[in-house]
């Protein structure tokens, strides 16, 4: 990979210019690559004045953060409290089943990440997946398996 791409070099000269917090960088950096790549820590040292493994440290306080490639499709599966008493574990089930990866994990053909999320928002519509921003609610095993059909054939 490529990690200094013309989208990433902007974000770093527009972040010299202002010299802000270096969250926002962070969180830009992760909009271009889906996670922060350690060259990109590097990179963000260096500019802000600080080793790649400060840089790090920094990430790790912030649960929105990812460290490791992500798959193509993002699959987040509800379990606040209205989607776990309504199934989540048998959505869990059925990713695992269909998709051969468990929560926290990306398929080998880095198709599909898989997550747990907390409370979504949507309680009404329990038991609740987002997959890629958008919500599929009121699920069951047999609705899902047809909506992840989908995504595998694309
Ligand atoms: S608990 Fe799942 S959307 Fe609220």
């Amino acid at each position: 990979m490529d990690f200094m791409e013309r989208e990433f070099k902007d974000v770093l000269k527009e972040w010299s210019l202002e010299r802000g917090n270096v969250i926002p960088l962070l969180q830009k950096t992760q909009e271009i690559y889906g996670y922060l790549p350690r060259e990109a820590m590097e990179e963000i040292g260096r500019i802000t004045g600080k080793s790649g493994a400060e840089i790090y440290g920094v990430a790790t306080f912030y649960a929105q953060f990812r460290f490791e490639p992500i798959g193509k499709h993002v699959i987040k599966v509800c379990h606040g409290t209205a989607c776990h008493v309504s199934g989540a574990e048998m959505l869990d089930q059925t990713i695992e089943n269909e998709l051969a990866v468990n929560p926290g994990q990306t398929t080998k053909d880095m198709k599909f990440t898989v997550e747990r999320v907390a409370c979504l928002g949507c309680c009404s519509l329990a038991p609740v997946v987002m997959i890629d921003g958008e919500v599929y609610g009121k699920l069951n095993g047999d609705k899902l398996k047809k909506i992840l059909k989908k995504f595998k054939e694309d």
